[in-house]
């Protein structure tokens, strides 16, 4: 896409991105005060759009944001793929949210916020490679908040953990709380044990992943068991597979962890069908005639 032609949304305008300025009083500048949304379409057609707005809606609730209609971001998103040609392809659509511009105050009068809502479009290229040769990760402790079902623009730790694993040369952080396996720090993580894949409930430590909503709904048609339960950071040595699933990743199988190789290191039969289940679910949903 040429950046000089790309056409983003800012506060009810498709703009130029060149023109597409916000004040620097914004508290999602000045506190990381807002929340976001991560949307992919498939040959122009955007993905369970409706969870995404359920999604938005618990988080913009949960931080008391209010004045945007979460179910915008349906026609925000389509109008963005159309105005960036995007139609015919695969796209990722970034929508934020924040409390608006104020003088720096942490407190403000909510009656008088009206909130900024920023939104574009990029093309999704796939990592079809990485989904059939799998990743590494590394696990580190989970250093965020106590509210991480919201997609909170304050991403620090996520984005200092996910340094750290770029670093050492692995695809993404695994996060570990009280000795247990949350979440990585921009994807969900799951787990296979005698079958059955074993995934963190959900909670207040870690985001409700939409990815991970869809695969839990593909294992119970599918019928692969489904276990929502912590898991021990010890237990990972009798892991068969792992996975971690996000909307840009879709479903990348983890091969090793720090330097422990996962089963005989090669992507595991779950993992592979899940895959394979998601493709189907995409096409079915999303297909150029759907
Ligand atoms: C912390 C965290 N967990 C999980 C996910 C996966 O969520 P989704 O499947 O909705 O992309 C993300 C995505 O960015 C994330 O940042």
């Amino acid at each position: 896409m040429d950046y000089k032609k790309e056409i983003v949304f800012l506060n009810g305008q498709y703009i130029g991105r060149e023109k597409a300025w916000i004040s620097p009083d914004d508290r999602g500048f000045v506190f990381s005060d807002g929340v976001y949304e991560v949307l992919s379409s498939y040959n122009g057609k955007v993905f369970e759009a409706w969870r995404h707005i359920q999604r938005l809606d618990g988080s913009l609730s949960g931080l008391n944001i209010s004045g945007f209609d979460p179910a915008d971001i349906l026609e925000i998103s389509e109008r963005l793929i159309d105005a960036n040609n995007l139609a015919s392809l695969d796209s990722i659509i970034y929508i934020q949210v924040t409390r608006g511009a104020a003088p720096r105050s942490h407190a403000v009068d909510q009656a008088v916020m009206t909130p900024t809502v920023y939104a574009c479009v990029k093309r999704f290229l796939r990592p079809l490679r990485k989904q059939k040769e799998g990743v590494g990760v590394i696990l580190l402790d989970d250093e965020r908040w106590a509210r991480c079902n919201i997609k909170s623009v304050s991403l620090l730790p996520n984005i200092l953990a996910k340094q750290k694993a770029a670093d050492s040369g692995h695809e993404e952080a695994v996060l570990v709380r009280d000795g247990v396996i949350t979440e990585g720090s921009a994807s969900s993580f799951a787990a296979v044990f005698s079958g059955t894949l074993t995934t963190h409930p959900e909670s207040n430590r870690i985001l409700g992943s939409i990815t991970r909503s869809v695969v839990i709904d593909l294992c119970k048609s599918a019928g692969i068991e489904v276990e929502e339960r912590p898991i021990k950071k010890e237990e990972l040595a009798y892991a068969e597979e792992m996975m971690i699933m996000s909307t840009t990743k879709e479903i990348l199988p983890v091969t090793a962890y720090d330097s422990v190789i996962v089963s005989d290191g090669r992507p595991g039969k779950v993992t592979m069908r899940l895959q394979a289940l998601l493709n189907d679910y995409i096409d079915d949903n999303c297909s150029k005639k759907a």
